[in-house]
């Protein structure tokens, strides 16, 4: 399935997509995850897209269309994926558009997580990520780790993201609604929107997840 994951910072989006992606056997692509690593590699990339990060602004088009292009001909994009973050803003899903037709593919659906703005608050102040796999996500209160500040999958060490504050979180929920919601309209217009609510256990999510895209299917 080709599939696209919207919602607004914190909704858990990384958390259903690594089960999502590995339930459906298709590649997780996640365009925040990509600058984070470039950024700890120290790449060009990386240096172009931190200071947008840290305001909590969208790192320019061009920047981002070029990595997400390169990373979807790397994952065989015909065999399906799943974004999480990107497009994120409607210039981005017109270029997803125009990659895709060259590669003579369409979306399956997007999926639209909604969670109220006070529980993504909550989400992103206690979330904490692990340093060699940021598919390792924890919550200090929702999913605690068994040892404080350590990963349970892998022990690597686990830390709070640049972007995570207060203020920067309060200008990422407003470039979210301002530039990326609108991309639900953009897809609802061609019928691929699914919307579930992100309340609740992540595996009741997961379930509710998987239940709304073989609905779509
Ligand atoms: P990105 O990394 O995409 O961040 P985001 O969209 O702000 O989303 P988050 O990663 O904060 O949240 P999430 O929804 O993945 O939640 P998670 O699963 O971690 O982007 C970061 C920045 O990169 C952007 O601001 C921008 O600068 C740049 N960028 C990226 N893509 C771009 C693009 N296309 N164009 C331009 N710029 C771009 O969950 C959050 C917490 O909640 C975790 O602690 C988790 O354990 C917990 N949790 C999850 N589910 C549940 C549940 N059901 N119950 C309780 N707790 C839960
Ligand atoms: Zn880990």
């Amino acid at each position: 399935m080709r599939i696209v994951l919207v919602g607004p910072p914190g909704a858990g989006k990384g958390t259903q997509a690594a089960f999502l992606a590995k339930n459906l056997s298709i590649p997780h692509i996640s365009t925040g995850d990509l600058f984070r690593a470039n950024i700890s590699q120290g790449t060009d990339l990386g240096k172009q897209a931190r200071s947008y990060m840290d305001a909590g602004q969208l790192v320019p088009d061009e920047v981002t269309n070029a990595m997400a292009e390169d990373r979807m001909s790397q994952a065989d994009a015909e065999h399906g994926f799943l974004l999480d973050g990107f497009p994120r803003n409607v210039g981005q899903a017109v270029t997803l558009d125009e990659m895709l037709r060259t590669k003579g593919v369409v979306l399956d659906a997007v999926l639209d997580l909604e969670v109220p703005e006070d529980e993504v608050v909550k989400r992103i102040a206690g979330r904490r990520i692990c340093r060699n796999d940021s598919a390792h996500v924890f919550h200090v209160t929702y999913n605690p780790p068994k040892a404080e500040g350590v990963c349970d999958a892998c022990g690597g060490e686990l830390y709070q993201r640049d972007d995570d504050t207060e203020e920067t979180v309060r200008t990422r929920l407003e470039v979210y609604h301002t530039q990326t919601e609108p991309i639900i309209d953009y897809y609802r217009s061609q019928g691929l929107v699914v919307t579930i609510s992100a309340l609740g256990k992540v595996t009741e999510v997961t379930e509710r997840a998987m239940e709304a895209l073989k609905k779509s299917d």
